[in-house]
């Protein structure tokens, strides 16, 4: 599969005719966490399924939709449920909907996610910023600008020593703590999934220097960095890894499911703190 600028384009198409604002932000929501997109107001909804190209998710607590309208007066482009590479979708078209979001000429974007903690120090129902993230799959080959480049969207070897910007990293600390909201930092590791972890792995995982897993993000990160956008990335912590084969705990979807649902008022109320306060160069380069 080789997608062009043409199927970008033909995407943004259809999104654009379908709405009236010009969305500024683009916000990606994980697991459990969909239900913020239905604080958006004046939202007009569009099916994935009515955009061409765009990937279909399959995964229950993804709804599959991109809804368009206004948090906090900014304008936003919400994906409520994203793609994951372990749906057997190629690793190209889970970075599709950025390349949307760049023809619509978005330039920043929040993503959320479930993600296990790694750090002992993180309980589940946490909120960590990602400061960084190692990508898995990315480094083991599945990249998702790998192929030709076209040098109108993006630079051939994109930099990655700065993924997820410092100015919106101290933004949601200064805004969490007027609001009162315990915020963790660290590193994101993203593995291809489906499975979770073995307990061996996860002390791999910690050893390599992350703090907390998930299945998702690094390959929508990598799209928008390598499309100029600032990225603001926010991990729900929805369970805590497990560490021992003979421990008597466990971890299941309906858990992340669940304790997702706990921590979705704290992350509105986050996100829309932040939305509040983004500076003007976030919105309008
Ligand atoms: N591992 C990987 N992905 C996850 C986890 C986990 O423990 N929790 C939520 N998403």
């Amino acid at each position: 599969m080789t997608l062009t600028r043409a199927d970008f384009e033909a995407a943004a198409k259809v999104v654009q005719a379908a709405i009236s604002v010009k969305p500024q932000i683009g916000m990606i929501l994980g697991s459990g966490l969909g239900s913020l997109a239905d604080s958006v107001e004046d939202a007009c909804i569009v099916p994935y399924s009515d955009i061409p190209n765009f990937p279909q998710g399959s995964v229950s607590g993804h709804a599959g939709r991109l809804v368009i309208g206004h948090l906090e007066q900014r304008p936003v482009m919400v994906m409520q449920g994203r793609v994951h590479f372990y749906e057997g979708i190629p690793i190209e078209a889970v970075g599709f909907p950025i390349r949307v979001m760049q023809m619509l000429g978005i330039k920043t974007l929040i993503v959320t996610n479930a993600a296990g903690g790694l750090n002992p120090d993180f309980k589940a129902g946490d909120l960590m910023v990602i400061k960084d993230h190692i990508n898995l799959p990315g480094l083991a080959g599945f990249n998702p600008l790998m192929g030709h480049n076209d040098d109108s969207l993006g630079p051939r070897f994109v930099p990655l020593t700065k993924p997820y910007d410092s100015e919106l990293r101290k933004l949601v600390f200064a805004v969490a703590a007027r609001q009162g909201i315990k915020l963790q930092e660290g590193v994101y590791i993203s593995q291809s999934g489906p499975a979770y972890e073995t307990p061996a792995e996860v002390r791999m995982l910690r050893m390599m220097g992350a703090d907390a897993v998930g299945m998702s993000t690094a390959p929508e990160v990598l799209v928008a960095l390598h499309a100029g956008m600032r990225v603001l990335g926010i991990s729900s912590i929805t369970n805590e890894a497990i560490d021992e084969v003979d421990s008597d705990r466990d971890v299941s979807h309906q858990e992340v499911l669940d304790v997702g649902k706990t921590i979705v008022p704290r992350l509105i109320t986050l996100l829309r703190g932040v939305l509040c306060d983004l500076p003007e160069s976030a919105v309008s380069r």
